[in-house]
């Protein structure tokens, strides 16, 4: 079909067939039911809040269950998340929830970076999901989804304000995950200031452009107790699951010396209001709410940060094939240029490594004919000192034949003159005591 001819297909005004008799796909939504409930559904909570502020216990009492409980100590040297899951089932509906707890929250001395691993945890569960649907053999009908799909941040109860590390850390999570904000043990705060710590609260989040979850209002059936559900946020609540007998009926509550905090009288806290909007009414919407608006932002950035777009720079529809040849193209160009840059490199290393050994030759060169001119200089003076000694040498040679010639004349002389005086002897006798080498002369 022509695109033209499509555009006056959807213009057409739809017409309305009135049916002869029962077809039966009126049993549709049963349809759909019927195949959740087969299906099972599947629920994760994030719980931060401070070390002891009554995540478990909450947690506990929402369910009306207990979870298994390990205290946290305070000394983590940061916010580790645990996360635990359990098989819940009501009347024929299965229930996978996951707890997640942010363990260690708010222990630091450093606070900076204790949002860091919230955020992080969330984005694994959404890339985990993200990863799954781009599989070729998806099997996303029985994948344990992970998601977080409710943060419920719970609140020190001080009557004061928020601390900046809970406006920080929320305002970190709000593009990531439904956040609820609930006054943690409000059983230690009185009504009045109650009140005051709440519409406090609220500012504080609106000044800061803290976005938390609103219930949502656009389906009829829920709409009106939605909104009368948002004016009341944060949620003040107190948790137990201890069971204390008010009149002649047990219910949990919190018993103290001057009297009971009933967790489940909405005259004492908003538990009941938060179970109710948690749990019986916005289950689905929060679950939606984390498909459509926070995985969708979470796989928009991350296929754009992956270079994928929906149209070219001319703004046409460019579709995940055309995207997929583009970047090869581009990466198959940036290859060969990183090959021809990695070539160039290589030639102007091997062309620096030739000359500094050039350079290094001739370095050696130069050291060698300077070395040789010394060494001739030394063979030329010992040769001439050898000249030297060896002219001395004949001198003194010849001068020792003199004196040898001289001795023997004298001795011949005196065997032909046997009675000369014995002063001309010792004249004869007296010969020089030494020969000096230097003036070529005798001395006495
Ligand atoms: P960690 O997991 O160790 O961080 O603690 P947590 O936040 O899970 O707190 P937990 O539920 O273990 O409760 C800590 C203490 O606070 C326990 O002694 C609870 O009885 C008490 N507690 C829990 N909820 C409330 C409440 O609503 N009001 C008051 N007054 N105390 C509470
Ligand atoms: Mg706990």
């Amino acid at each position: 079909m022509a695109a033209t001819d499509l555009e006056r297909f959807s213009n057409e005004e739809k017409r309305n067939l009135s049916l002869g008799g029962h077809v039966g796909f009126d049993s549709l939504p049963d349809q759909l039911v019927s195949k959740s409930v087969t299906q099972g559904f599947s629920f994760n909570i994030l719980c931060v809040g401070e070390t002891g502020i009554g995540k478990s216990t909450l947690m506990n009492t929402l369910f009306n269950t207990t979870f298994e409980t390990e205290e946290a100590s305070h000394y983590e040297s940061a916010v580790r998340l645990r996360p635990r899951t359990y098989d819940l089932q009501e009347s024929n509906v299965h229930l996978k929830l996951t707890i997640v707890d942010a363990v260690g929250f708010g222990d630091q001395i450093n606070k900076d970076e204790s949002y860091r691993p919230i955020v992080e945890y969330i984005d694994t569960q959404f890339e985990n999901y993200l990863q799954e649907e781009l599989k070729i053999r998806r099997s996303l009908f029985n994948y344990h989804d992970t998601r977080i799909h409710v943060c419920l941040y719970f609140i020190t109860p001080t009557g004061h304000s928020l601390k900046s590390l809970d406006l920080v850390t929320m305002k970190k999570l709000d593009s990531k995950v439904n956040i609820i904000p609930i006054i943690a043990k409000a059983d230690t705060i009185s009504k009045s200031e109650l009140h005051k710590f709440k519409i406090k609260i609220m500012s504080e989040l609106v000044s800061n452009g803290v976005q938390i979850y609103q219930f949502p209002t656009d389906d009829e059936a829920v709409a009106e107790i939605n909104s009368v559900m948002n004016a009341h946020l944060p949620f003040a609540v107190v948790g137990s699951t201890e069971e204390v007998k008010v009149g002649n009926k047990l219910v949990r509550a919190r018993q103290y010396p001057w009297g009971v905090v009933q967790v489940e009288n909405e005259s004492h806290c908003d538990f009941v209001k938060l179970r109710e909007m948690l749990i019986r009414v916005n289950m689905e919407d929060l679950r939606e709410q984390t498909h459509t608006r926070h995985y969708e932002l979470y796989r928009r950035c991350k296929l754009e940060e992956m270079g994928f777009k929906d149209t070219d720079p001319d703004n046409q529809p460019f579709s995940l094939q055309e995207t997929y040849e583009t970047k090869r193209k581009e990466f198959l160009g940036e290859l060969q240029r990183k090959e021809e840059e990695m070539r160039q490199m290589f030639v102007n290393k091997v062309k620096e490594t030739e000359a500094e050994l050039k350079e290094k030759e001739r370095e050696l060169h130069e050291k060698f004919e300077h070395l040789k001119r010394i060494h001739q200089e030394e063979k030329r003076k010992v040769e001439e000192k050898r000249k030297e000694l060896e002219e001395e040498m004949n001198a003194f040679n010849r001068r020792r034949v003199a004196v040898e010639t001289l001795q023997s004349q004298s001795l011949q002389a005196t065997s032909q003159q046997p009675l000369k005086k014995d002063k001309d002897k010792k004249n004869f006798f007296s010969l020089p005591s030494a020969y000096s080498i230097t003036t070529g002369r005798y001395v006495n």
